[in-house]
């Protein structure tokens, strides 16, 4: 059992997930639009959020998009457009580091996030549960495409078939890519540790790896500055943007040893 360890000053529990961090074979970590939100992505559900002004039903389900596929594609233009002028920020980076120390093997990264920013600071087996806004698929066929950097127009077609192209993101309502899915719910039930970041953990399936975590007594360790529906049973809840968090936690692990 790991229970939850109410430690109010953020240096001992960064010492104390440390250790934990340290110790474990295997990692697994789970990230939300938190981790994004300090290279200039808006989050979902804080001040500001993404959806403001855009009903989500209207841009971000199977009905919105046969309702009015341009709204959505102007949506989610807008969206790749704003994405060419972000950069990872420390948080990205220092999950990198993870992946770089702990090798591909034992460590791995599940992303709701549909930014690419992890891939952008160098981390390089993202599971992405949600997809991702610079892909594009067609809504009939299997056309599927890698385009980061294309100005699309506002009712992109499909090359293959000549119907209506859609982003390769899920929905609400839409299952999620299941390979992707088996790969993440692998990673968490293999991990000695699993990290939580930046997600407000109220959209499932995802955040149900988190309390698949919590009953297979896997140590947890949020990084959020705001408590979440699952601060209680976390083993840690560090409390501050995981831009600085991260940072400072690996910074405390040990030094590598040489070869
Ligand atoms: P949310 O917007 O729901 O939650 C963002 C979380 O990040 C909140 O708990 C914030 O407190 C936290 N946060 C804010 N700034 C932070 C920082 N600097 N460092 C760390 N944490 C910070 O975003 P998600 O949990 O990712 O799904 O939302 C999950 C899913 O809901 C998204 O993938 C999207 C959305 O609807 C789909 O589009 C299918």
């Amino acid at each position: 059992m790991h229970p939850h360890v109410e430690i109010e000053d953020l240096e001992t529990s960064l010492e104390r997930a440390a250790e934990i961090v340290a110790g474990a074979e295997r990692l697994a970590v789970l990230t939300g639009a938190g981790v994004s939100a300090e290279s200039g992505m808006r989050t979902f559900r804080g001040a500001g959020g993404l959806w403001e002004g855009e009903p989500v039903q209207e841009v971000a389900t199977p009905q919105g998009f046969q309702r009015d596929p341009a709204r959505v594609w102007r949506f989610y233009n807008n969206r790749r457009s704003h994405l060419k002028t972000v950069l990872p920020n420390p948080g990205h980076h220092a999950l990198a580091e993870l992946e770089r120390r702990w090798t591909s093997s034992r460590f791995a990264l599940v992303t709701q996030n549909i930014d690419g920013l992890h891939q952008a600071a160098g981390s390089s087996h993202v599971l992405e549960l949600h997809g991702s806004l610079t892909r594009i698929r067609c809504s009939r066929c299997d056309y599927l495409r890698e385009c980061p950097e294309e100005d699309l127009p506002e009712l992109p077609q499909c090359p293959s078939c000549g119907r209506l192209l859609r982003p390769d993101v899920v929905w609400f309502e839409e299952m999620l890519p299941g390979n992707i899915w088996e790969l993440a719910v692998e990673a968490v039930t293999a991990c000695r540790a699993f990290l939580v970041i930046g997600t407000s953990a109220l959209v499932y399936p995802a955040a149900g790896l988190i309390e698949m975590a919590i009953r297979l007594h896997v140590p947890v360790i949020e990084v959020n500055p705001d408590r979440t529906p699952i601060s209680n049973a976390a083993t840690l809840s560090l409390h501050g943007p995981s831009g600085e968090v991260l940072p400072k936690l690996v910074a405390l692990l040990p030094p590598e040893q040489s070869p």
